[in-house]
């Protein structure tokens, strides 16, 4: 069918960044398709309106976005529509660099933009949204996107950081915290449970800061055990200083709370976490992980590190080495330091050279993927419950995928399970890190 100027359009949507990204950018679809005929396409040569949702983390974040719009851009017909972070941060600017761009809308305009994609779409030409606007009632449409269902879901609890990371541009574009009513939360989830949801991932750039009137993140977790039948709950990311003990209790109580934390160390060092504004020790950081591995003994924990941060010398990276060897990361996301203009850091000598950031991050890579290894390879024969959440296929063989409370990829290859459902694994062997597990 074609779109006429009001109905029956096309939508494409990419999304980069985080996890915060990409729960906007589904929302964004869900709310244009709720009403009008329109659908998402996954074909962008076959759309009426194209929306890309960036972000502005490092420099190649933006880079990668960039260079995907000049592709986009040479769609003819379609309306292209940039938002997230980087819309934020570059504005106007942006359209010098991609001319074609029809409609940049910061974190804070996504209810104006869907309402502007829902008119004529004829009638739009450089449409700017940038306000900064501190609404909290950003919820999810009515409708669940069917067409996208998947058993896991994400849902953000919170928006805006002001914790101001030295190096980190997220608080200039997303804005101070804000925490979505209780209420609102359980009801989406209750509503995500009886659209088959069996998963949901509790979002925020910090989302242990969660706080709405007297309810602070721990209580809103307990109320959403209480009043919502949803059979797994993850969050994520937590920041070190905001984490509390009660949380592990409610966990290790609880198998409806995965055993998996997001906890990113960023250094070492403590001359470097005081640099990067982090509000924590080393020391704190090891407390805080062998309390809650106590309260918790099979714990999985994820990190983030940054290295090559302005004056990182030799023995601060080593600092940082002998914590992954001590902690025994699940995995972790690892970065060169990026310097980011308005960042007060930005204003600091980004004097660790290209190859030395380089050659720390290859040694650190190394041994973090070792210390995965070794963690995964002593887990064949154990069993574990996991929840089925898509499918793969290699070769010949058609796999159906699923992940363990830890947060560990399991494939089992059996074709009548289907996604949504909980089954027992026993872990078999290992493919990269994925297990190949079998049903028991
Ligand atoms: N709110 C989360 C992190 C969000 S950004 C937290 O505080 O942990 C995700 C990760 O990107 C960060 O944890 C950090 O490791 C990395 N990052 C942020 N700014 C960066 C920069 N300027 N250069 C390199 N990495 C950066
Ligand atoms: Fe950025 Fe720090 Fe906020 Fe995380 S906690 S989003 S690193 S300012
Ligand atoms: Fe990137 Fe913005 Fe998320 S800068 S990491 S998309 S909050």
């Amino acid at each position: 069918m074609k779109a006429d100027s009001m109905n029956n359009k096309k939508i494409y949507l990419k999304s980069f960044g985080c996890q915060m990204n990409a729960f906007d950018t589904e929302m964004i679809g869900a709310l244009l398709t709720e009403e009008n005929n329109n659908r998402i396409t996954g074909d962008p040569q076959d759309a009426d309106i194209i929306i890309v949702n960036t972000c502005s983390i490092r420099k190649h974040a933006e880079t990668r976005a960039i260079n995907h719009l000049h592709k986009l851009s040479r769609i003819n017909n379609a309306v292209l529509a940039v938002c997230g972070c980087m819309a934020q941060r570059m504005g106007i600017e942006l359209k010098k660099i991609v001319p074609g761009i029809d409609i940049i809308s910061g974190p804070d305009n996504y209810k104006q933009l869907v309402s502007i994609l829902s008119g004529n779409l004829d009638e739009i030409s450089n449409t700017i949204l940038l306000e900064r606007k501190h609404d909290t009632t950003y919820k999810l449409p009515v409708r669940c996107n069917e067409e996208q269902f998947r058993p896991s879901k994400f849902l953000s609890i919170t928006r805006g950081c002001e914790n101001y990371c030295t190096y980190c541009i997220v608080p200039y574009l997303r804005g101070d915290l804000r925490s979505k009513a209780p209420d609102i939360v359980i009801s989406e989830i209750n509503r995500m449970h009886i659209s088959g949801v069996r998963e949901v991932t509790l979002l925020g750039q910090n989302v242990m800061a969660y706080q709405y009137g007297d309810v602070d993140f721990t209580s809103l977790v307990e109320l959403i055990l209480d009043k919502t039948g949803i059979d797994r709950i993850r969050f994520l990311t937590t920041h070190p200083k905001d984490i509390t003990m009660e949380l592990f209790h409610i966990m290790a109580a609880n198998s409806r709370v995965c055993n998996h934390i997001h906890l990113p160390l960023q250094s070492g060092s403590n001359r470097i976490l005081k640099l990067m504004g982090r509000k924590y020790t080393r020391e704190d950081y090891i407390s805080s992980v062998e309390e809650a591995r106590k309260i918790v003994p099979d714990l999985a924990i994820t990190t983030d590190i940054i290295v090559g941060f302005p004056t990182e010398d030799e023995s601060d990276f080593e600092k940082t080495m002998e914590l992954i060897e001590y902690i025994r990361f699940d995995s972790a996301f690892t970065f060169k330091y990026s310097p980011r203009e308005g960042t007060s850091a930005y204003r600091m000598d980004d004097n660790v050279s290209v190859d030395t950031k380089k050659k720390r991050l290859e040694r650190l890579n190394k041994r973090v993927k070792e210390i995965r290894y070794d963690i995964f390879s002593k887990l064949n024969g154990r069993k574990f419950k996991i929840l089925l959440d898509g499918r793969t296929k290699k070769g010949k063989n058609q796999y159906i995928k699923g992940r363990t409370t830890h947060f560990r990829n399991v494939k089992v290859n059996k074709s009548s399970l289907k996604e949504g459902e909980f089954i027992n694994v026993k872990l078999k062997k290992l493919e990269g890190f994925t297990f190949i597990g079998e049903e028991i």
